[in-house]
C-alpha cells in the first residue's frame, strides 16, 4: 500500500515508517524538518520536504490518486509553548488539518489515522481512562488535538457518509523507547524519560522533580507510559480499521508510574546514580493519566507487549549508539 506519512522523519514517524516499509508497504514521508531528521528514515524512503500549509506541494503528492491513505502525526506537541503561542498551535494543528483533507479529497484518498492525546482529556474524571470520560482540554494543545478529532468526524459524517473520509484517532498517552535506528531527540527536550537519561549520562546535572506535593502515593505525577514500538503497531491496526470504519482510541499500558518510579526504574536499568533536584509545579500537568485500552485491544486486536523497563533500556541503547543523536 502506498500511504502518505506526515512528520514521517519525526521520532514517531519514523518508527511508525520503519514498520511499514518492513510489511512491504511503501510510505512517502511529508516533513518539514521542523523536528525531523533524513537521518532517521530507511534509506529508500520517499521523502517529500514541505509544509502543510503548501496546499500545491500537497495537491502534487495526492496527484494520479494513487495514495491509498494517510498517517497523519505532523504536528506541534509541547503543552508549554501551546499555552505561550496558542495561535501557531491552532493554525498548525488546526488550520493545517484543512488543506491536508481538500488535497486528500481531491485526489480520491479517504482513509487517515490521525495522532491525537490524552491531553484532550484535561484533569479526568475517571483512572483508568475510557474513550467515553469527558473531554476538557486544559491547554491550547488538548484543544488543537480535539478539534482535529471534531473536523474528522464531520467530514466523514458529510453527504450520507458513504465514500466520505474513514478516519481512525489515536489518542497517545505517555510515548517512550526506541528502536536500533530510531529514538528520540527533540530541541529542546521536555520529556521525563530522555530529561532523565541525559542526567544519568552525566550531560545534565539533575533531574527536575515538577512537583512533590500532587494527591499521589509519592507525591509525584503519574502516567501511563507506552513503548513507541507498541504504538507503531496500533498505527498498522488502526490503518487497516479504516478500511471499514472510524473510531477513536487511547494507547497505553493501562499502568501507571510516578516520577519517581521512573527514575528509580533507570537508575536500575542504566546501573547509574541519577541526582534528582525538587522543583514547583510544572504549570497544566493533570496529577494522574492512565489509560483504559479496552477498546484498542477490542477492535483494533492491540495489545502492548513492552513494559517501562524495555522503553528505558531501548531508549539508553539508542542514546549508547548515538551518543550525538542524529549529528553525526
Ligand atoms: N517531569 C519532571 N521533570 C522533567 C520532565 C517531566 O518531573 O524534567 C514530569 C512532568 O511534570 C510530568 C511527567 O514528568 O508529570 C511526564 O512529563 P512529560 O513532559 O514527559 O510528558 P507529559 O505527561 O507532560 O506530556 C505527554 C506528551 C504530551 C501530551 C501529554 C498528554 O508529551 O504531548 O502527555 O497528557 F499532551
Amino acid at each position: 500500500m502506498r500511504i502518505l506519512v506526515t512528520g514521517g522523519a519525526g521520532y514517531i514517524g519514523s518508527v511508525i515508517t520503519e514498520r511499514l516499509v518492513e510489511r512491504g508497504d511503501t510510505p512517502v514521508v511529508l516533513d518539514n524538518f521542523y523536528q525531523g531528521h533524513r537521518e532517521a528514515l530507511p534509506a529508500q524512503v520517499q521523502l517529500v520536504q514541505a509544509d502543510l500549509a503548501d496546499l500545491q506541494a500537497l495537491e502534487r503528492v495526492f496527484r494520479g490518486g494513487q495514495m491509498e491513505a494517510v498517517m497523519h502525526l505532523a504536528a506541534v506537541s509541547v503543552v508549554g509553548d501551546s499555552v505561550r503561542e496558542p495561535v501557531r498551535y491552532y493554525r498548525e494543528n488546526v488550520g493545517n488539518l484543512l488543506p491536508l483533507l481538500e488535497a486528500m479529497e481531491r485526489g480520491g484518498c479517504r482513509r487517515m489515522v490521525f495522532s491525537s492525546s490524552a491531553a484532550v482529556y484535561g484533569e479526568p474524571t475517571e483512572i483508568p481512562i475510557g474513550e467515553e470520560c469527558a473531554t476538557r482540554p486544559v491547554n491550547p494543545y488538548g484543544w488543537t488535538k480535539l478539534m482535529g478529532e471534531r473536523v474528522l468526524s464531520d467530514a466523514a459524517a458529510a453527504g450520507d457518509g458513504t465514500g466520505a473520509l474513514r478516519f481512525v484517532s489515536l489518542r497517545y498517552f505517555n510515548v517512550a523507547g526506541a528502536t536500533k535506528a530510531s529514538g528520540e531527540m527533540h530541541h529542546p527536550e521536555t520529556h521525563l524519560i530522555p530529561r532523565v537519561l541525559e542526567a544519568a549520562a552525566g550531560e545534565r546535572p539533575h533531574v527536575e522533580l515538577y512537583g512533590t506535593d500532587y494527591p499521589t502515593p509519592d507525591g509525584t505525577c503519574i502516567r501511563d507510559y507506552i513503548h513507541v514500538v507498541d504504538l507503531a503497531e496500533a498505527h498498522v491496526l488502526a490503518l487497516d480499521r479504516t478500511r471499514s470504519a472510524s473510531g477513536v482510541y487511547n494507547l497505553g499500558n493501562n499502568r501507571g508510574y510516578s516520577v519517581r518510579e521512573v527514575i528509580q526504574c533507570a537508575s536500575r536499568v542504566t546501573g547509574r546514580e541519577i541526582p534528582v533536584v525538587n522543583h514547583p509545579r510544572r504549570g497544566g500537568d493533570p496529577p494522574q493519566l492512565i489509560a483504559s485500552h479496552r477498546k484498542a485491544a477490542e477492535e483494533l486486536g492491540w495489545k502492548p507487549q513492552r513494559g517501562l523497563e524495555e522503553m528505558i533500556a531501548s531508549a539508553w541503547e539508542w542514546r549508547a549508539a548515538h551518543p550525538r543523536g542524529y549529528l553525526q
